[in-house]
């Protein structure tokens, strides 16, 4: 059943709960009556979220861990099964970008980012799908991005993890859907969060600072395409027609990118 109708009584985890999106996800889902399991490393900030939850009743565990650890996580992903019993729900929402040109990235940097963006969010569907799949229940929501879908100048080692964690979001929603698991890849423009620096803002093309929303934007397209049992969304919607663009004209799509989205050299 690939549509998540209620979230009443569900068993959530969310990674990166202690922020921006993920925060915010974590406070609707606990509105809607779900368990919430708070996934990040900072964890007075997990319980600032946890106690500004309201749930009516429904459980918040706060569950610090690196994403990027694997230890970490399956620890973490143990306690939780053994507090909820099952999960419902596992939002690999944990992550962070960085905006430079590729020459400019240290290779650690690299390295570091591909482990917390891509494999955090293998590390916890790993942790968790196997009782999915023994349930016959479950959904997987991958938060990646637009720059999953098209690379866009300073954005190289950042794009390369969102590319990845589409294309196993793709692969695994054939795999498991037949296990009633179903698993739905979100990729969001520019959204208004921590995510961006003092830094990030500056080297930022107008375009994207023009049309940048607020992260409720993405809560609410999450829940409504869980509502619905969508497979892919990207928010805003709009955004969609650079990706039919980019197959029927790339040349086209290049030069606009080129001539909006080509930050100044440094
Ligand atoms: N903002 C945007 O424009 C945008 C656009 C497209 C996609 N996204 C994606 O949306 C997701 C959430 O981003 P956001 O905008 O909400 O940014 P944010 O406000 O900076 O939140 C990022 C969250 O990820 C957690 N996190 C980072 N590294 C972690 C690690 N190693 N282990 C565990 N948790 C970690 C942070 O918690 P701790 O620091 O406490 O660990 C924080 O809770 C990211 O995957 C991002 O790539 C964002």
């Amino acid at each position: 059943m690939p549509k998540l109708e209620s979230f009443a009584g569900i068993r959530a985890v969310i990674t990166g709960a202690s922020s921006g999106i993920g925060e915010l996800l974590a406070r609707r889902l606990a509105q809607e009556g779900a368990h919430v399991a708070l996934v990040a490393r900072r964890k007075a900030d997990l319980e600032r979220v946890a106690a500004s939850l309201v749930n009516g009743g429904a459980r918040a565990l706060v569950v610090p861990a690196d994403v990027a650890r694997r230890d970490e996580v399956f620890a973490a992903a143990e306690r939780i099964l053994g507090e909820f019993g099952g999960v419902d729900l596992l939002v690999n929402n944990a992550g962070y970008g960085g905006h430079r040109r590729f020459v400019d990235w240290d290779l650690d940097d690299i390295e570091r980012i591909m482990q917390v963006n891509y494999f955090g969010t293998v590390y916890w569907t790993k942790a968790l799908l196997p009782k999915m799949i023994e349930q016959r229940r479950g959904w997987i929501v991958v938060m990646a991005s637009v720059a999953g879908k098209l690379g866009v100048p300073d954005e190289s080692a950042y794009a390369a993890t969102k590319f990845a964690q589409v294309g196993l979001a793709e692969a695994l929603s054939y795999e498991v859907e037949d296990f009633g698991v179903h698993v739905l890849t979100v990729c969001p423009g520019a959204v208004d969060t921590p995510f961006f620096d003092e830094q990030a803002r500056r080297r930022m093309p107008d375009v994207a600072k023009r049309l940048m929303i607020p992260p409720q934007r993405v809560v609410d397209a999450t829940i409504r395409a869980l509502r619905r049992g969508k497979r892919e969304i990207t928010v805003p919607g709009f955004i969609r027609l650079s990706y039919i663009v980019r197959a029927v004209a790339p040349g086209m799509l290049r030069r606009n990118t080129k001539r909006v989205a080509m930050p100044p050299a440094p």
